[in-house]
């Protein structure tokens, strides 16, 4: 299987609960390894800029208000197939639907405020890393 890398954000909701922890636990127990991880308070700009692909969703205004309500978590996920394994840890998108045991399922309120973001192809997560972190800001575990 291939090690890939992919990009974890932990959410302004899931940071206000106090439950980055947690969150990280459930990486861990599936066996991502963070090997960059970096807490920021997001701009206007970073977050419409990260979520570029939705500017024309009717929900994009919300979105980017909501990604900057507050501190986020932003961490590099490495392991075998770590895009679909961080998606599968995740849940769906509305935690309404997410599997039980997901990081949706137990940390999420609503489709617009659940808890984390996870990179959903090869492409968005070169893209993704590249939006956060320097190459040199990487620590390869092994
Ligand atoms: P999307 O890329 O569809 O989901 P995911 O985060 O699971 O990859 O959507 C990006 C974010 O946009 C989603 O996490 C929360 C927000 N969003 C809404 O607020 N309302 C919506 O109806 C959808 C589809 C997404």
């Amino acid at each position: 299987m291939a090690i890939e890398r992919t990009i974890s954000m932990i959410k302004p909701d899931a940071v206000a609960k106090n439950v980055i922890g947690e969150i990280y636990a459930r990486f861990e127990k599936v066996g991502l390894k963070i090997v960059a991880a970096k807490m920021l308070h997001l701009t206007k700009e970073q977050a419409e800029g990260f979520y570029a692909v939705h500017a024309e969703r009717p929900f994009y205004a919300d979105l980017v208000k909501f990604m900057t309500s507050g501190p986020v978590m932003v961490q590099v996920l490495e392991g075998e197939n770590a895009i679909a394994a961080n998606r599968d840890t995740m849940g769906a998108t509305n935690p309404a639907e997410a599997a039980a045991g997901t990081i949706r399922a137990d940390f999420a309120e609503s489709i617009d405020a659940n808890a984390v973001h996870g990179s959903d192809s090869p492409e968005a997560a070169k893209t993704e890393i590249a939006f956060f972190f320097e190459e040199g800001e990487i620590c390869p575990r092994g």
